[in-house]
């Protein structure tokens, strides 16, 4: 059903956006420059055992210095978008008290060289890298951390929400919650799902906070958040697994989507959860569902759900990404179209896809990248996202995660996911093929 040579430019409205993105731990580097505070990745990464070939954010794509040229290899794939984070702790250093002026700086020098060549800016206020100084105090399960966070929202969005084009407050809190505290994987590495379910609460008011306080300002901006979701899908007809796929949507997807949106937790989620150490304040729920204007999809993959089997993984038809991600563009397509049946009546707003994206195997041979498969992955997701638009959702923006290879988290440099190559020992930057093809479509899509 998918296949990659049957998109076309014409199929994309000429003023659908095109971006890559990229988040600020990932690629910035300059750990201790300029005033940056320590983030809980940079402790989590120096922390032997957890990131899989010892990397960590020290110096990562130096995009700090090299940001201008960055920005120049935007303006040659010729995208109209750029989604990056503010690292917190390099505009407030302890997550609290003074801002970090010269932090600031260093993203108003990036904000003149998108503007320079007509860039979009998309920003997220929290893409992990909770300041150190915050987790001392008890991180995301402490309630004072969203208020915090509120604070460090309106800073920016004091400064900058005239001059960019969205703000997003949060990037993926599923992870968050569940990866930082569920299994561990990601920073701070606790596992403690009850205290997941806590951190999940707290990063729900901070958005509902954030969201009150950057609303109060005479901004542009438009306001969002940016959630990971799939589809769940049951292995078998059965009525256990097509319950425990139900259960598996419910405590990913509608978790955030429901309070969000309708003021509530999904009672589906809530019934096989371990609640002793949940607390939810009377006025919470009405502070987190605030009206937004742009909802962030990113999308890798679906969950696939066997009662009999919990291992299960599924075919995978078109194979795997060098995540070990299946390969699954229908989930896209499915997915939106799920989200506009269900969220409609309760103001689903225009929907961007804020990632999509594969790692790959990548060879540096004489300058080259010969990733064909990124280009059919690509290929296959945007037949998805059109499938899904000619069902009537609406769909404003495709970012490609990512720019370039970058540190990809508890995975270190050993996954690359740009379409920009990165050799590390040089910090050179190289065009992969599927640099060039998202180049020639992007222009095709403007002169079709
Ligand atoms: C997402 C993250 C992003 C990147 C991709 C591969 O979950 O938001 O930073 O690591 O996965």
């Amino acid at each position: 059903m998918f296949s990659n040579d049957l998109i076309k430019p014409t199929h994309f409205p000429k003023d659908f956006s095109w971006g890559v993105a990229t988040s600020a731990f990932q690629i910035e580097g300059a750990a201790n420059e300029d005033g940056r505070g320590t983030s809980i990745w940079d402790s989590f990464s120096h922390t032997v055992g957890k990131v899989m070939d010892g990397g960590t954010g020290d110096i990562a794509c130096d995009h700090y210095h090299r940001y201008a040229e960055d920005v120049a290899h935007m303006a040659a794939l010729g995208v109209d978008a750029y989604r990056f984070s503010i690292a917190w702790p390099r505009v407030q250093a302890l997550g609290y008290g003074a801002w970090n002026e010269a932090g600031f700086d260093f993203y108003t020098r990036l904000l003149d060289a998108l503007d320079a060549h007509k860039i979009a800016a998309h920003i997220t206020l929290y893409h992990w890298d909770l300041p150190q100084g915050l987790q001392d105090q008890g991180g995301w399960l402490q309630r004072e951390t969203a208020y915090h966070f509120a604070i460090y929202a309106e800073e920016v969005a004091r400064r900058f929400g005239h001059r960019v084009a969205s703000i997003a407050t949060h990037n993926e809190p599923w992870c968050t919650a569940n990866l930082g505290y569920g299994n561990g994987q990601f920073a701070p590495g606790v596992v403690d799902t009850v205290a997941a379910l806590q951190v999940s609460h707290h990063l729900l008011l901070s958005h509902g906070l954030a969201m009150q306080a950057m609303r109060a300002l005479p901004i542009s901006a438009k306001l969002g958040i940016v959630l990971n979701q799939w589809t769940a899908e049951p292995a078998s007809a059965s009525q256990a697994d097509q319950d425990e796929a139900a259960w598996e949507y419910a405590r990913s997807v509608q978790w955030f989507m429901d309070p969000i949106f309708k003021g509530h937790y999904p009672k589906r989620a809530l019934d096989r959860m371990d609640l002793t150490r949940f607390v939810v304040h009377d006025n919470d729920m009405g502070i987190i569902q605030q009206k937004i204007d742009f909802l962030g999809v990113n999308y890798y993959f679906r969950a696939f759900v066997s009662t009999e089997n919990p291992a299960r993984k599924p075919e995978a038809a078109l194979g795997l990404t060098d995540m070990g991600w299946e390969i699954y563009p229908q989930g896209l397509r499915d997915l939106l179209i799920g989200l506009k049946r269900e969220y409609d009546e309760f103001g689903l707003p225009p929907i961007y896809i804020t990632e999509n994206g594969a790692a790959f195997p990548d060879q540096l041979v004489a300058g080259l990248v010969h990733d064909s498969d990124r280009i059919a992955y690509l290929q296959m997701h945007l037949q998805a996202l059109v499938q899904a638009r000619e069902a009537g959702v609406d769909i404003q923006a495709y970012f490609y995660w990512s720019l370039m290879d970058n540190f990809e988290w508890n995975s270190g440099y050993l996954r690359r996911f740009g379409l920009l190559y990165v050799d590390y020992a040089t910090q050179k930057r190289y065009f992969k093929d599927s640099a060039f093809w998202y180049r020639d479509f992007i222009l095709a899509c403007k002169e079709a």
